[in-house]
């Protein structure tokens, strides 16, 4: 087999990605290496997320807490909101745990090695791999999504995911460059992210043409496989958006343990097959006509909305009111604001 690994790197040289936390290859040629503050926050943000969607928050990070001892002392709330619609909020509570441990077992400076990292909270192979070798140049193999997809069709290989995961590492390890382990990490991912894609990967212009076993075979669309998913549930709530007589909104800090753990919302039910009515203070509740729909990892939900209008001050048995001028939709999770849109015409002008 030819130089796999060469003929990857030579390519990155000419086709990497700008990114705000990205060293480009030239100048790590020169010595250069990116702030491992910036390319862990990028790591933790891309799981489960693309690119274009991690821009701006990844900006919006850097620009209020440009170092990891400003994200240790942030408030908790304030990262979540921070964190809002980019999902998967586990993340940034851990996100929150990673860097309070940096500061108090690390003196404030990330670990370099993947031994170190991986012992941190919220700190995963994948992620320790990427953070020991973009930020450090520790040769340690990532593998995400985009990988697996590249080493499946390499080596046409059939197994299916997730089985086939130790079987691609053991692939992706062969190639891991020992001298620009971070520039080979960033190369393979950007490889399955623009060349290398799921659907008519753009075989004729790929570097490692030649070397693809699935592109002499012709099953490189068919890879890789995946062993079938259950079928998700669809789950049923009520969410209340309740305002005070004067304007203010009532929301609720949902607890640190479970869906949304620690984000702000409106008020809801449980969320199950038939749920009971939990009106988090009296009123003549008035039911939408349309529902707020969102799909999470393992359910579809299907949120049905309750709006009131208090005539007068209410003590309501839940959640606190926010004012006007101090609530953003915008701090909200995707599924809480996509009620709010609901709600809002009609709790604006009632
Ligand atoms: N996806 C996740 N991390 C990445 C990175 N560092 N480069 C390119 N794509 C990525």
């Amino acid at each position: 087999m030819r130089d796999i690994t060469t003929a990857l790197l030579d390519w990155y040289d000419v086709h990497a990605r700008e990114m705000p936390w990205r060293v480009m290859p030239s100048d790590r040629k020169a010595g250069v290496l990116p702030d491992p503050y910036a390319v862990w926050l990028s790591e933790v943000m891309l799981q489960q997320t693309t690119v274009a969607a991690v821009r701006d928050y990844h900006r919006k990070f850097t620009q209020i807490w440009p170092t990891v001892n400003d994200l240790a002392t942030a408030n908790d709330a304030d990262v979540m909101a921070a964190w809002a619609g980019l999902g998967y909020y586990a993340r940034a509570r851990n996100l929150l745990k990673c860097a309070r441990a940096i500061v108090a077992d690390h003196d404030g400076t990330f670990p370099q090695s993947y031994d170190a990292l991986i012992a941190l909270p919220g700190i995963g192979p994948y992620t320790a791999a990427a953070i020991s070798a973009i930020a450090f140049d520790e040769p340690s193999t990532v593998l995400d999504g985009n990988v697996e997809r590249v080493m499946a069709r390499l080596y046409n290989d059939a197994t299916p995911l997730p089985a086939a995961k130790p079987v691609f590492m053991d692939y992706a390890q062969r190639h891991t460059s020992q001298k620009r382990a971070g520039d080979y990490a960033q190369a393979v991912m950007d490889l399955g992210a623009t060349i290398c894609t799921p659907k008519s990967p753009a075989c004729g212009i790929c570097p490692l043409l030649e070397d693809c076993k699935a592109r002499t075979a012709g099953t490189q669309a068919t890879l890789p496989k995946k062993t079938p998913k259950k079928p998700k549930p669809t789950r049923h709530g009520i969410a209340y958006i309740a305002r005070s007589a004067d304007g203010a909104w009532l929301l609720e800090t949902r607890p640190d343990k479970g869906l949304l753990g620690g984000m702000l919302g409106w008020p809801t039910t449980e969320w199950n097959d038939d749920p009971a009515g939990l009106e988090p203070v009296s009123g003549d509740w008035i039911e939408l006509p349309d529902h707020a729909r969102h799909t999470f990892t393992h359910f579809h939900l299907i949120l049905r909305v309750h709006i009131l209008v208090l005539a007068h001050d209410a003590n309501p048995s839940r959640g606190h009111f926010i004012p006007d001028d101090k609530f953003a939709p915008s701090s909200l999770p995707t599924v809480m604001q996509k009620a709010y849109t609901l709600a809002a015409a009609t709790l604006r002008t009632l």
